[in-house]
C-alpha cells in the first residue's frame, strides 16, 4: 500500500515555535472520497499566518496538535473523485506539509499550466494582492503621501514598498537588521529603511520624517505599533494588515494608550483580510502583472528544498532570516 509523508504538529509551543513541535511521519495514503482530490504537493507557501493558525482561530480554525500542518500551496492532481478536476490538473489552495494531500475540491482552484507557478505565490497571489488592496482600498494612498511599512523585507512588505513607490509616495520601511535595511533600500528602491530594533528608532524616524506619517502599513502590531501611533500626522491612516509580533509568543503585549492617542491625533485604524477584495481581484492582478512585466515590480524569493525543510523555513521566517517570499519546493 502506498505511503504518504506528513509533517504533524505534535505539540503547540508555549513560546517560540521550535523544530521539536513537528514530527515527520509516514502514514497510509488516503484515497479521495466523493468530491475530493488526491494531490501531489509541488510548492508550499510559508507564511507568517501559519504560526497564527497554530496559536488559535483566525479567519480559519486553529491547527490542533496531532494533525498535519496545513499550508497554502500548488500541486498536481494524481487522482480525482470530482467532476471539476481531472488527473494531471494543477491546483492552488490549502494543501498540507505533506508529499500528498487529500482535499475537497471546493476549496481549490485550477491553475493554467502555462502560468509561472512562482508568480502565483508572489505578486499574483496572496502577498501581492494583500499589499495592493491594503494600500489602495484601505490606506487609500495618494501621490506624495509619506508612508511607513513594517516587515519591509518580507513577502507582503516587499510588494507594499514597491507599490507605494510606484504610486509616488515617499516610502520608509522597517526591518530587523542593518543588512536587511540595506537589502530593502537597494532591491526595492524605497527612500529609507530603518532597523526597528534600534533603541533610538523614534528619534531616527523623526530625523527622516520630522512631520510624521500620513499612512502606517502595519504588519507587526504590539509595542512597535504603539511607538508609531505617536509619529502619525493628524488624521493619519493606519492599515492593520498583520500582527506578527503577537504570533510567536506565549503572551500578548499591548499597545498602551488606546484609544487615547487615536483620539488626540484623530487617527483612523482599519483592518482587512485580502479575501475581502475578491471582487476587485482581477483588476488588481492586471495592474500587478503589468508592473511585473515592465520590470517595475520585482519578486524576490527565499527558497527551501524538500518537505523536511518546512519547519525550518517557518521558524526562520518568524525570526526574520528571510528576505522576500519564503517557498518550499518539494
Ligand atoms: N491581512 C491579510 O489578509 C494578510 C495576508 C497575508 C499576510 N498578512 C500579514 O502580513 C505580515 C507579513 O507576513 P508574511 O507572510 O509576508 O511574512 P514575511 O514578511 O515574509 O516574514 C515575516 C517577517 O516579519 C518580521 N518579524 C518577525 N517578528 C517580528 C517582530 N516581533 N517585530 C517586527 N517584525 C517581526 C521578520 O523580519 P524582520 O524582523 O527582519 O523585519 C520576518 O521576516 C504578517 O503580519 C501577516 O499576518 C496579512
Amino acid at each position: 500500500m502506498k505511503k504518504n509523508k506528513n509533517i504533524i504538529l505534535i505539540k503547540k509551543p508555549e513560546n517560540k515555535l521550535t523544530p521539536n513541535c513537528f514530527s515527520l511521519v509516514e502514514e497510509k495514503l488516503n484515497l479521495p472520497r466523493a468530491g475530493e482530490l488526491l494531490i501531489k504537493v509541488k510548492l508550499l507557501s510559508i507564511d507568517a499566518a501559519n504560526r497564527a493558525w497554530i496559536q488559535g482561530a483566525t479567519y480559519r480554525s486553529a491547527v490542533s496538535a496531532g494533525t498535519v500542518m496545513p499550508a497554502y500551496g500548488i500541486g498536481e492532481v494524481i487522482s480525482s473523485n470530482s467532476n471539476r478536476f481531472a488527473e494531471g490538473d494543477l491546483v492552488i489552495g490549502e494543501l498540507n506539509w505533506a508529499e500528498y494531500a487529500t482535499k475537497p475540491d471546493k476549496f481549490l482552484t485550477k491553475v493554467n499550466k502555462t502560468t509561472d507557478l512562482i508568480d502565483l505565490l508572489t505578486y499574483a497571489g496572496i502577498a501581492g494582492l494583500t499589499a495592493y488592496h491594503g494600500l489602495m482600498d484601505i490606506s487609500k494612498i495618494r501621490e506624495n503621501d509619506t508612508i511607513l511599512i513594517s516587515t519591509a523585507a518580507g513577502s507582503v512588505g516587499m510588494f507594499a514598498c514597491q507599490i507605494a513607490k510606484l504610486t509616488g509616495c515617499k516610502v520608509l520601511g522597517l526591518s530587523g537588521s542593518a543588512d536587511k535595511c540595506e537589502w530593502v533600500e537597494s532591491k526595492l528602491g524605497i527612500d529609507k529603511c530603518l532597523n526597528y530594533k534600534d533603541p533610538t528608532l523614534t528619534k531616527n524616524l523623526k530625523e527622516v520624517c520630522p512631520n510624521g506619517f500620513d499612512v502606517y502599513f502595519d504588519n507587526v502590531g504590539g509595542s512597535l505599533l504603539e511607538k508609531i501611533l505617536y509619529l502619525m500626522k493628524m488624521k493619519g491612516r493606519v492599515t492593520c494588515c498583520g500582527a506578527i509580533s503577537q504570533y510567536d509568543v506565549g503572551s500578548l503585549t499591548p499597545p498602551r494608550n488606546i484609544p487615547g492617542i487615536i483620539i488626540t491625533r484623530r487617527l483612523k485604524l482599519e483592518g482587512f483580510i485580502v479575501t475581502d477584495f475578491y471582487n476587485k481581484k482581477n483588476k488588481a492582478l492586471k495592474i500587478l502583472s503589468n508592473w511585473h512585466r515592465s520590470g517595475a515590480l520585482k519578486v524576490f524569493i527565499d527558497k527551501y528544498s524538500g518537505l523536511e525543510s518546512a519547519p525550518e523555513a517557518l521558524i526562520n521566517l518568524l525570526s526574520g532570516k528571510n528576505s522576500g517570499k519564503t517557498i518550499v519546493e518539494l
